[in-house]
């Protein structure tokens, strides 16, 4: 708003300095044109009265005056060099003195001519330098013009012409409304303008600022439109970005928290129902109490890897997490992982190939780097069907490491496979869970490759396999 004010200040100055001196201009030139006209009729005028003056041949001076009067279009005075009226054509100053500034400037300072515009009722002189905005109402103006009545080199008197100056006033209000006029239209032209200006620069800002507004009250779906000048465009597009990664942060941290209770949820409500039974049946068999008892164990292991996967998680997100590190052979945490898994493998009638074509040695956190193994080469015995085939491949390509754990179980639907390395994403809840699993474990291990500078990725086609293909710089740092 005050911005629009001191726009508004500057333009109507600017205007009034315009218009003034316009104004100014087209009345100084009225004037030299009425100044010229007037003054050389009466130079004429004054040549042919100077001898009747000189011989106070007043009928030939009033024949003459009264002729040329109203040839003029206005009253003529004639007065001697002392000031005394001689002649009116009006007649009523006969004999008087006269002492307006235009005839003593020719009487006393010896001027040859002289001017003024006079108010008709008062006499007094207008100033043509305040000319601007006269008011219609402030009188009727009549211009003296004097020119003087000389005889060989000297002033011998005066001969001064009063006119009305209607038309050429009229001019000048005529201008001066025209300029008022269009004073107003530009102004308001300005206002519009500057609102418009204003609106234009200042609507991003506010939109801006509503945003902010609404983030800072929780909600992270406030978006605000890319519109306005460059910086402001930048601006509005970095706003967007953050809120939209806050909306995500926010999303993905409820979704965390409670995908996190429901998954602790149930071996609890499993654990409930078995101690319940456990309870109210005191006399159960025994062997189904130790069923009851094995399975209670299982779930208090189920709970506990839950909540140390989350606990790892938790530490990743926190950025907290440092890596122990140590000289590694993946070569050799394969091998370990592939013998722990055997048991496993050898129930379902599975067998584990593995191709070590280079040691891989490194320096890095052997328990982490073992955890990506295990977890992946686990997923691969439990997905695949009986009588699968894992391979394990390890070679060195250029500056990395490069594992590619493949199997030839039921593999992953393409919709599914953008969602493999999410939190808790599952492809067949039911029955992963029934094999025991959260669906943390890929999360897990794709944090981890990445906290090693490394990158996985997947290749999977349904009912045909599953490979995981991991890469990790060899020099750490
Ligand atoms: N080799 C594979 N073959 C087919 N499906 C797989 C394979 N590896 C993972 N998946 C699918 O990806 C899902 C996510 O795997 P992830 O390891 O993250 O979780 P999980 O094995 O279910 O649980 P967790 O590893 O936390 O015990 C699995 O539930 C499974 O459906
Ligand atoms: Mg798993």
């Amino acid at each position: 708003m005050r911005i629009l004010l001191a726009f508004l200040l500057i333009v109507g100055l600017s205007f009034y300095v315009m218009a003034s001196s316009l104004s100014r201009m087209v009345g100084d030139f009225l004037f030299e044109e009425r100044i010229t006209n007037d003054r050389a009729q009466l130079e004429i005028l004054a040549e042919r009265l100077s001898p009747s003056l000189r011989g106070r041949d007043m009928d030939a001076l009033r024949h003459e005056m009264l002729l040329s009067g109203s040839e003029m279009g206005g009253r003529v005075l004639l007065l001697d060099e002392n000031g005394k009226v001689q002649l009116d054509t009006h007649g009523t100053l006969n004999g008087q003195l006269f002492p307006v500034s235009e005839v003593k400037s020719i009487l006393v300072l010896g001027n040859q001519v002289d001017y003024g515009i006079r108010d008709v009722q008062t006499g007094e002189k207008l100033d043509t330098d305040s000319m601007l905005f006269l008011s219609r109402n402030q009188g009727q103006w009549e211009s003296y013009c004097a020119a003087a009545v000389v005889h060989e080199s000297s002033i011998i008197g005066v001969l001064l012409l009063i006119s009305p100056v209607d038309a050429m006033m009229d001019r000048l209000y005529l201008l001066q409304d025209q300029m008022m006029v269009i004073f107003l239209l530009v102004a308001a032209a300005a206002l519009l303008c500057s609102g418009a200006f204003s609106h234009w620069f200042t609507a991003p800002i506010t939109g801006l600022r509503r945003g902010i507004q609404r983030m800072s009250k929780g909600d992270f779906s406030a978006r605000v439109s890319e519109k306005g000048s460059g910086e402001m465009r930048e601006l509005a597009r970095a706003f967007n970005s953050m809120s939209e990664k806050l909306e995500t942060l926010d999303q993905s941290r409820n979704s965390f928290v409670s995908n996190a209770s429901h998954e602790l949820k149930t071996p609890l409500a499993t654990m409930k129902i078995m101690i319940e039974s456990l309870i109210y049946q005191p006399d159960m068999d025994r062997d189904l109490r130790t069923e009851f008892m094995t399975d209670i164990n299982k779930e208090i292991d189920r709970l506990s890897t839950i909540v140390s996967d989350l606990l790892t998680l938790v530490q990743m997100d926190s950025q907290s997490v440092k890596l122990t590190r140590e000289n590694v052979s993946i070569a050799a945490l394969c091998k370990e992982t592939a013998h722990r898994l055997e048991p496993i493998a050898q129930q379902k009638n599975q067998r584990i190939l593995l191709t070590l074509g280079d040691p891989c040695d490194l320096y890095a956190d052997k328990s982490k780097l073992n955890q990506v193994i295990y977890n992946l080469m686990e997923n691969a015995v439990k997905y695949t069907q009986q009588g699968g085939q894992i391979k394990v491949t390890l070679v060195k390509e250029g500056r990395d490491a490069l594992l590619t754990v493949t199997d030839n179980g039921p593999g992953i639907a393409k919709e599914n496979l953008p969602h493999i390395f999410d939190r808790f994403y599952r492809v067949d809840k039911a029955r992963s869970r029934e094999s025991g699993g959260t669906g943390l474990g890929l999360s897990i291990v794709h944090q981890l490759v990445l906290l090693h500078g490394g990158a996985i990725r997947v290749e999977s086609e349904e009912g045909k396999g599953t490979s995981f293909i991991v890469e990790i710089p060899l020099h750490q740092g």
